[in-house]
């Protein structure tokens, strides 16, 4: 079945009196997740940093590019599929990693029905370090989808390296570092509501599971304890040197998250790295710094085929996956839209956001004649402005 064919199901379902349940559009998503979410997730998960001008500009990046059609191609099949790290998946669709994704949903186990998304759409699930269960636990409802496992490093060596064995032993297949977030950014809409939801105890159930962080809270620790001492390690500021250690813990691949200088990408990959992943975090770390879509040509032509480059910050559209890839990802992690499926629809409402962004994909591909992902070129592109 091509992913297309969402749209006859959906049109078959509404012959037989069944309206969809969920919305199409991403206003509509956000207003529909925001009015569902408690007050205190609702900044954390819509805001951004300073102004929000650059989460802003992360989205309407897109529309500064035109993709153009092309006729008598008779693409009546179309191959979304891709290779990443010896893996072929059935589209160049990922989920990325958020980390109060279990509180999303009202039992707060959101972590697991992110994987359970996965597990039915076939998209790839990132898990944060930020988890509501232990990452053992959101690993096996994946079914038979990889997923990968993102690293926030911990300043406790032991605690990094007993995070990636866990990931590993676990069954996470590659190994997401995020390198621009061992500081929070300046969140004025959080800033203004007090609110964090780690520090409050949240999200802290991948530390609360480990052996090394229970020898540093010692036995049977307060909430207070858990908290301070997860503020005390939380972010260490990795550096190249970090590289080499890293590299030698785990045989995963390793993807470094937060890429925008094609100098960063080349050094990154000269060090040992085996994916780079461009995103200025959704806009949520540093305002002013313009559209994460600016920064993505420039990358992929210093990489040049020597590794996946994954792309994410503003995508909403089929056409948003379509752009970037002819910009040269090799993969398109998608963030805010399917947490607000998750937290308006559980996950139906999540599977839906990931099915319609596929079929869009998929019948875009259709109309404009582009059968494969590697017609997808920057030729394929007007700038227009
Ligand atoms: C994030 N993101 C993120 N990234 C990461 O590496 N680890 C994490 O724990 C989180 N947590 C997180 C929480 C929330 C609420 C959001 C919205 C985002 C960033 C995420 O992986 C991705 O880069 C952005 O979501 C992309 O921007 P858009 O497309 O969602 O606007």
């Amino acid at each position: 079945m091509a992913f297309g064919d969402y749209q006859i199901e959906l049109y078959l379902g509404a012959l037989g009196g069944v309206l969809p349940a969920h919305p199409f559009d991403h206003a509509e998503r956000e207003r529909v997740a925001l009015a569902t979410l408690p007050p205190e997730l609702r900044t954390y998960v819509a805001g951004g940093s300073g102004t929000e001008g650059t989460q802003r500009a992360n989205a309407e990046a897109f529309a500064r590019y035109a993709l153009i059609p092309r006729m008598l191609r008779a693409t009546t099949e179309r191959d979304l599929s891709v290779e990443l790290f010896g893996r072929r998946l059935p589209s160049p669709l990922l989920m990325a990693p958020v980390g109060v994704l279990g509180l999303c949903t009202p039992d707060q186990h959101g972590d697991i029905h992110g994987a359970e998304v996965a597990a039915a759409t076939g998209v790839p699930f990132i898990g944060s370090t930020l988890m509501s269960d232990p990452l053992e636990d959101v690993a096996a409802a994946r079914g038979d989808t990889p997923a990968w496992f993102q690293l926030y490093t911990p300043k406790d060596r032991a605690l990094a390296e007993s995070f990636v064995h866990r990931a590993e032993a676990a069954g996470y297949e590659a190994l997401v570092v995020t390198l621009d977030t061992w500081v929070p950014g300046w969140r004025p809409r959080d800033l203004a509501s007090g609110n964090f939801p780690q520090l409050r105890g949240k999200a802290l159930a991948n530390y609360t599971s480990d052996p090394r962080f229970a020898e540093m809270t010692g036995p049977d620790p307060d909430p207070g304890t858990t908290v301070m001492t997860w503020v005390g390690t939380f972010g260490h500021p990795v550096t190249w040197d970090d590289l080499p250690w890293l590299r030698s813990l785990t045989d995963l691949p390793i993807v470094l998250k937060g890429i925008c200088h094609p100098e960063d990408a080349r050094r990154a990959l000269d060090a040992g790295a085996d994916g780079i992943y461009v995103s200025n975090h959704g806009g949520r770390q540093a305002d002013g710094g313009g559209a994460a879509l600016e920064w993505l040509p420039d990358v992929a032509a210093a990489v040049d085929g020597r590794a996946p480059v994954i792309f994410d910050s503003g995508v909403r559209t089929g056409s948003d996956v379509l752009k970037a890839l002819a910009l040269g990802a090799d993969a398109v992690a998608i963030g805010r839209p399917y947490v607000y499926g998750l937290a308006h629809g559980g996950v139906p409402g999540a599977v839906h956001v990931l099915r319609s962004l596929l079929a869009e994909t998929d019948l875009i591909m259709a109309v404009d004649g582009y059968p494969t992902l590697a017609d997808l070129t920057p030729e394929a592109l007007r700038r227009l402005a």
